[in-house]
């Protein structure tokens, strides 16, 4: 407590002329903040939409105005009044006002806080959207429960807001495949993206370890593939934990979590990681391996495996235009994963198609990369072809940069930052998400003996809070080239996370720190505000909706 208290006393007021008066604990920190005079007592209200909003924006509205009225005990009522802009022009206003304003930056939002009355502006879904999450993190934390809280402070400072996100895309993989996560699970990580103005969940669906997604014309891939003997106990090759693991999403679970995340301003973005990583399909259908290769078993420890598709094969192509054909229809949004990381070439070295195909292309091994490495830049070509015709593009990790890539892909860069410079400075968009500052999975204390078990076995590869935080995504990045930088993401790869306690304690409150790397201008980070927010505000949040975090070091007692 007396931490807090000192770095209460230490922080900086958040903007010029604000002196005396205490800014919210928003997370992420809105880019403009003034307070101003007075408050807002935001209970029984009268609450207008303008005309103009889409129906899921006024449904949002409706959600907010329902809980608020439950929890404040007072009915605050939505309505949608015409020439409702005219009478905001007017000034003559009390009440809550949410306006359709094509002038404010995508994802972006203005709330401006009188005395009198409250206006919204945004020009589209996520920026009300965001504008709601920024209204409730201003609000006494019983606004994210149920339980009513009559004597809560219902009262908001007077304030301007003018707010947008740095990058468009702000991400967080989730891997299902090494252990199996619910469909509960899934949204409660899409609900605590949501609350920090997350926008991108891509999905880790396939893997050695277990397929997780129906596919109608290749029943065997959830039949057999989406489950495995055991697991090895750490990293005991000769253990076993003598339990059957495994589960997969149906279509219409997918359908279901895609919608949810939907109306939550995220899109999801699957991945169907190729030509490696593969070896579930492969105890599947083991027709579509290498010569030599197998007997194949959905694996049951971690690492990388030598064990990769037979690309030299047609059939095999046909089988990953077939499930990606599945898989595109049913995620609306524009990008697709085809993964493109640790894909050992050894098999394609001997195996009589894939050499047979290298002649066919004609590939060659030159100083920039072998003939193998081509025969992976041939995949990436062909799926890039085959995805374009379902009104998608690729993204892969930074692998796919070797040898050639076609334009128009993203790299997603995870071997630090070198891929992603490299990738952005040759023109192409780039998503970040360094192992060394964005891997979720890493230990979150250098301390790593005072930690549960994960993946990092040496104190420097920890992602401690402040180190996450301290990131800057366009270092190294030519200012002619930043545009490519599309955004940020961290990763939760779950080896060595069983759980649902064990994920929540990985992601949180590491989540909240990323999404100020993501959403913020440097110039408005601060550890010690943030910490601040945390502590004040944002973890009694996470208390309340029942997830598990682990206690930031600054903020233990
Ligand atoms: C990765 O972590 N293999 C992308």
């Amino acid at each position: 407590m007396k931490k807090i208290l000192m770095l209460i006393a230490l922080l900086s007021p958040l903007c010029a002329g604000a002196a005396k008066v205490t800014p919210p604990d928003i997370v992420p920190v809105p880019q403009k903040l003034e307070m101003t005079k007075g408050t807002f007592k935001l209970k029984g209200v009268s609450i207008n939409c303008d005309p103009a909003l889409e129906a899921r924006t006024v449904k949002a509205v409706r959600q907010f105005a329902d809980r608020l009225s439950l929890v404040s005990g007072k009915t605050s009522s939505v309505a949608s009044p015409v020439g409702l802009t005219r009478t905001v022009e007017s000034g003559k206003i009390k009440g809550l006002y949410f306006i359709k304003d094509a002038s404010v930056a995508p994802e972006g939002y203005k709330i401006s806080i009188g005395r009198k009355a409250i206006v919204v502006r945004a020009s589209d879904y996520n920026g009300f959207f965001y504008s709601l999450q920024t209204l409730r993190q201003m609000l006494p934390v019983s606004i994210y429960g149920t339980a009513p809280d009559l004597n809560g402070n219902w009262r908001l400072p007077c304030c301007e807001i003018e707010d947008a996100p740095r990058f468009g895309y702000r991400g967080i993989l989730l891997d299902c495949c090494r252990h199996f996560f619910s469909v509960d699970e899934v949204k409660k990580v899409l609900d605590v993206m949501s609350m920090f103005k997350m926008n991108r969940f891509h999905w880790h669906l396939t893997e050695d370890q277990g397929w997780r997604i129906e596919i109608d014309k290749y029943p065997k891939l959830t039949e057999i593939g989406a489950f495995r003997d055991f697991t090895i106990i750490k990293r005991d090759l000769n253990s076993n934990d003598g339990q059957r693991h495994g589960g997969f999403y149906t279509k219409e679970q997918i359908r279901d979590i895609v919608a949810y995340a939907e109306a939550r301003g995220i899109t999801i973005i699957p991945e169907v990681d190729m030509p490696g990583h593969m070896v579930a399909a492969l105890a599947s259908y083991p027709e579509l391996g290498c010569a030599g290769s197998g007997p194949y078993k959905v694996r049951t420890y971690w690492g990388v495996s030598k064990q990769v598709l037979n690309v030299g094969k047609e059939s095999t192509m046909k089988f990953l235009e077939d499930v990606c054909d599945e898989v595109a229809d049913l995620f609306p949004g524009e990008y697709f994963n085809i993964g493109g990381d640790e894909c050992p070439r050894d098999e394609w070295k001997t195996d009589p198609d894939c050499q047979a195909k290298i002649k066919e292309l004609g590939l060659v091994s030159d100083e920039n990369a072998s003939a193998e490495a081509r025969l992976q830049n041939y995949v990436t070509a062909r799926m890039q072809k085959f995805l374009a015709t379902k009104g998608k593009k690729i993204i892969g990790w930074d692998e796919i940069l070797e040898g050639e890539l076609a334009e128009g892909a993203t790299v997603m860069s995870w071997r630090g930052t070198k891929g992603g410079i490299k990738a952005a400075k040759m023109g192409y968009d780039v998503v970040m998400s360094p192992n060394i500052y964005c891997y979720l999975d890493h230990c979150q204390s250098t301390d790593l003996e005072s930690e549960p078990y994960c993946i990092t076995t040496k104190p420097e590869r920890a992602v401690t809070m402040p180190k996450l935080y301290g990131y800057e995504p366009l270092d190294e990045i030519p200012e002619e080239a930043q545009h490519h930088i599309l955004g940020v993401q961290g990763n939760l790869w779950t080896e060595f996370i069983g759980t649902n306690e064990y994920l929540e304690y990985m992601l949180l409150p590491r989540l909240m720190a990323l999404s100020e790397v993501q959403w913020c201008k440097p110039e408005n980070k601060n550890y010690e505000r943030l910490l601040q927010s945390l502590g004040n505000h944002e973890l009694p949040i996470l208390d309340l909706l029942g997830y598990k975090y682990r206690m930031p070091d600054e903020l233990r007692k």
